[in-house]
Parts: C-alpha cells; structure tokens; sequence
C-alpha cells in the first residue's frame, strides 16, 4: 500500500501544475455535479479527503457554504500546495496529508466527508469506507463522486489504467453500495449517469445513530 500511495504522490506532483487546464472539462463538469448534490449546514465539521488543488473549497467559499471547519486532506505536496495558495488564508481551513486509507484515531469528528474524483486512486477502499465510519459523528454522512466501472467504461478504464502511472482501482456502483453498507453507512441517495466516454456515480450515506 506505501507503494501505491508513493506512485500517486508522485504521479500528481508532477501534474499538479498543468492539472486544472489538463482537465478543465472533466473538472467543470464533475465539481457542478458535486456541488448540485452535498449539502454543508451550519458549523458543519467537514473534511475533503483528496482536496487536490482546492476547486471544491474555493466554490464552497464563494457560495458562502456554512461549515465550521474545513479539513483539506491530500497525499500529494504539490496540489496541497496550490490549494494552500487559493484558499489558505481562510481562518476556518486547516491542512493535513493522511492516505485516506491511513486515517490516525479521530480526535473531533466530523459531520460531512467530501471524497470528489479520488476514491478509484485508493488502495485499501474497504479501510477507507470503514475510516468514513469511524470518522463521522452519528448522523454525519459521506459523500462521494467517482467513476462508475460499468458497461462500456469497463474497456475505457482498462485503457487508462494502462496508461497512467497512479494506481487506478474503479469500483460498480453496486461494488460501491456493498462496501459502503459493509462498513456500517446507510445509503440515502445515489446517481449514475454518462458524461462522454466516462460513467459516474454520486453516493451519499449516512452514520446512522443508535436511536434512528
Ligand atoms: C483527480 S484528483 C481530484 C482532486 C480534487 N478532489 C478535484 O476534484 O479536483 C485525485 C487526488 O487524489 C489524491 N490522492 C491520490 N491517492 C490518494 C490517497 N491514497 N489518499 C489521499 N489522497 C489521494 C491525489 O493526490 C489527487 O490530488
């Protein structure tokens, strides 16, 4: 698993500076999508867990979303570092760089996690959904936003897979949906749709309370 995540640090180091025009639309497209569905309500503790150059954060900002705190999490120096240029100066944002899948033991809880274009490049996913567990105060939720594994994307993101040096490892929706359960999390809404030759999914779950 080090490897993997040294790969992926590696990978978007180098990237980091070209990222955002590189992907322009991917990103347009993916962070509307994101935006359209999460809620953040008021004093909300919120983490991102792969905040790569900080687009979802500064959108948050400029829409004045009403968290309490911000957690910007990356394993990557070079996006974190863009992201601390953009939106560093904001007193309700902190910065840490975890593994998403090597979460220390929370000392706060948090309300929302956001995991937007970032849970495919995770190696050990089954640990990461029981991080969101363990993470979130009862009744915080997850969301998430990634690529969907299914019908002709298959063949798709075997190509990508060839050809990009981070580690790419794509789950179903269905996949998705029996990791997140396994792990304790109440579904309470998901979406699948195509945007061009990629296929995506939006989930959001929930840490159910005892007394739910
Ligand atoms: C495609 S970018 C998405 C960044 C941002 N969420 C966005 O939508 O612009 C994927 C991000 O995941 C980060 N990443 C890759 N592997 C990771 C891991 N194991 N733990 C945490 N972050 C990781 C990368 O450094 C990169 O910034």
């Amino acid at each position: 698993m080090v490897i993997l995540v040294t790969h992926n640090r590696h990978s978007y180091n180098r990237q980091a500076a070209g990222y955002e025009k590189r992907w322009k639309a991917y990103l347009d497209h993916t962070h509307k999508e994101f935006l359209r569905r999460i809620e953040v309500r008021k004093a909300d503790r919120v983490l991102d867990i792969s905040c790569g150059t900080g687009l979802l954060a500064e959108e948050l900002i400029k829409r004045n979303a009403p968290f309490g705190e911000l957690v910007l999490n990356d394993i990557s120096e070079e996006m974190i570092a863009i992201a601390r240029q953009r939106v560093g100066e904001h007193p309700n944002i902190n910065f840490i760089d975890y593994p998403a899948d090597q979460f220390p033991e929370p000392a706060q809880l948090f309300d929302l996690i956001l995991c937007l274009n970032a849970f495919h490049h995770y190696g050990n996913q089954k640990q990461v959904v029981e991080h969101f567990h363990t993470h979130l105060k009862p009744g915080g939720r997850v969301c998430i936003l990634d690529w969907n594994r299914i019908g002709l994307f298959r063949p798709v993101n075997k190509i990508i897979n060839w050809i990009t040096p981070e580690h790419i490892e794509t789950r179903s929706d269905r996949e998705m949906k029996a990791l997140l359960t396994q792990a304790g999390l109440t579904i309470q809404s998901l979406d699948i749709w195509p945007f061009r030759y990629w296929r995506f999914f939006y989930f959001e779950a929930k840490r159910i309370t005892n007394i739910e």
